[in-house]
């Protein structure tokens, strides 16, 4: 190491940004720390995000198929009953499992890990706590928090209007919730409480659920969701909140202006967002500014404006996605180590965890028309029904479909989208063809094991070509 540094690396944050960042400089021979104002390592993914929020979803997902008539329609008849005590402690067990990973992978990697909030004193000098650590080079990976809806006062303690922190940890389900946002949190968060027995709707601004993926996944996805018992408020915006003793109410409008309407509610859940967390980071002392989403614009290698400053993962431009956070973590170690690391940021698949999943790679055909210069017979798409998948219909879960686009001229694949059941690990086949440019004969002349979920991929490519054998 530089003898005029204690490190040669400082990560500010352990989120699956920083502390993948941290292991990999370590593993390429620098001398490492991490810097972490909460008590476990992990950051929101492990310890409020992904991981709670998945232990959340599959449990309730267990106790739906038993008492919507999933399992009484395979034969297997039980009585359930809901235990929240357990359920919240298979979630924590889920949490301090993985958080206590990392601990045992910084050892290992030998991270050195610094407990205590970071502020830059100067680009290469920052306060962890009380301690003053010296690096080479810093990397900010300090993620997200919850955008805050103006008006509306989030009390996670109270169980009345929460962010998703307090809607993993309700201690009862609530009779009737609302969810602010179609979004991934809303609507996660919102199933996992329908599954459990609360009446849920879900106010969103926009005309439709889910910006930014493709527009007939989104209508699909909705149409579902209101099947299973969700309902939805679009074009409608939550002016004001209040709340007295244990109950909650709403007053909205449409989005476009109108009349005010009220709704009185048990739970709020606030989910319209996350905003990077650069405030009390002491930019200022460097001289770093953030754009007016408060991101930290960074190039290719990660580099900030100012020298020996990059950044990774929720603070700076492009989805807000674990796996993202993690790729750039080893991409910006690689470069901090002299090696060139590689984030192909148009290949990053999107997941809903819900049931069915819902995920995405690659373009929306709104996004390949618009790339082919308005160009509709530019592109070419097709879409496969898991009704008419074998396995999916054995299983009982015919919601969804598979759409794949593809470039007409050379038929590359420009983006596959998908709703089913395992949706989300049918994606990692979607980018990986995707990354490898193929085309949609190459995925439809890929033999693919039946039965499985995947062949509705397949049978989506092959119908790019005008020839599916199952519909
Ligand atoms: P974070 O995970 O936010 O970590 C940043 C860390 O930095 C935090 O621990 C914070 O305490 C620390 N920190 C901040 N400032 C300082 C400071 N000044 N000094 C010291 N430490 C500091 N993404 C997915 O891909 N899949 C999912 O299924 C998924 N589910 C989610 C569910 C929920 C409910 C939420 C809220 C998010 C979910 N996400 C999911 C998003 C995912 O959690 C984030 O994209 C990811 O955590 C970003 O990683 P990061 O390392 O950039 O930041
Ligand atoms: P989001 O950006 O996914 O959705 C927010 C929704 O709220 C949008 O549909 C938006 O139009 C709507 N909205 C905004 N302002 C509103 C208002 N005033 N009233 C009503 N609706 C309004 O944000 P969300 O769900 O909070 O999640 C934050 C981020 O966390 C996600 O963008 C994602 O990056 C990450 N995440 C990822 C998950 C995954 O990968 N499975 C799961 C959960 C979170």
């Amino acid at each position: 190491p530089d003898q005029q540094y204690d490190y040669d690396v400082l990560v500010i944050g352990a989120g699956p940004g920083g502390y993948v960042a941290a292991i990999r400089a370590a593993q390429l021979g620098l001398k490492t720390a991490c810097a972490e104002s909460r008590e476990t390592l992990g950051g929101t993914c492990l310890n409020v995000g992904c991981i709670p929020s998945k232990a959340m979803l599959h449990a309730s997902e267990y106790f739906d198929a038993a008492t919507n008539g999933t399992m009484e329609h395979m034969g297997i008849e039980v009585t359930p009953k809901l235990n929240m005590d357990k359920l919240h402690g298979q979630r924590l067990d889920a949490v301090d499992g993985l958080t206590k990973g990392i601990e045992f992978l910084f050892k290992k990697n030998k991270v050195d890990w610094k407990k205590g909030h970071a502020t830059f004193q100067d680009a290469h000098t920052v306060k962890v706590g009380d301690e003053t650590v010296t690096a080479k080079e810093v990397v900010i990976a300090t993620g997200s928090s919850v955008t805050p809806l103006g008006g509306i006062e989030v009390d996670n303690s109270k169980h009345v209007v929460v962010d998703s922190t307090g809607a993993l940890e309700l201690p009862k389900v609530p009779k009737e919730m609302v969810v602010i946002g179609g979004g991934v949190i809303g609507l996660e968060l919102g199933s996992v409480w329908r599954r459990l027995g609360a009446k849920v709707t879900c106010i969103e601004f926009l005309d439709e659920i889910l910006p930014g993926m493709d527009a007939d996944i989104r209508k699909e996805s909705r149409k579902i969701f209101k099947k299973q018992g969700i309902e939805f408020k679009l074009g409608t915006k939550v002016t004001g909140c209040t709340v007295k003793g244990k109950k909650a109410t709403l007053t909205m409008e449409p989005s476009k202006g109108g009349d005010e309407e009220t709704m009185t509610v048990d739970c709020v859940l606030v989910s319209i967002g996350r905003i990077p967390n650069t405030n009390g980071l002491g930019l200022e002392n460097i001289g770093l500014e953030t754009n007016e989403r408060g991101q930290i614009e960074v190039d290719h290698e990660f580099r900030t404006a100012v020298d020996g400053v990059r950044a990774i993962g929720d603070c700076v431009p492009g989805p807000m996605l674990a796996h993202k956070a993690e790729d750039e973590g080893i991409a910006v170690a690689e470069w901090i180590a002299g090696e060139t690391g590689i984030v192909n940021h148009n290949v990053i698949p999107n997941v809903v965890y819900t049931l069915p999943e819902i995920a995405g790679v690659g373009l929306t055909e709104e996004q390949a028309i618009e790339k082919m210069g308005g160009d509709k017979k530019a592109i070419k798409t097709s879409k496969f029904p898991m009704m008419a998948n074998s396995r999916a219909k054995t299983n009982h879960e015919p919601d969804g479909l598979v759409k794949v686009i593809a470039e007409a001229e050379s038929d590359r694949v420009l983006g596959i989208w998908a709703i089913a059941s395992v949706a989300g690990t049918m994606i990692a086949e979607a980018a990986l063809a995707l990354e490898f440019g193929a085309t949609s004969e190459d995925i439809a002349y890929t033999c693919h094991a039946h039965p499985t979920h995947a062949e509705a991929l397949k049978e989506a490519a092959m119908g790019v070509q005008g020839k599916p054998i199952h519909i």
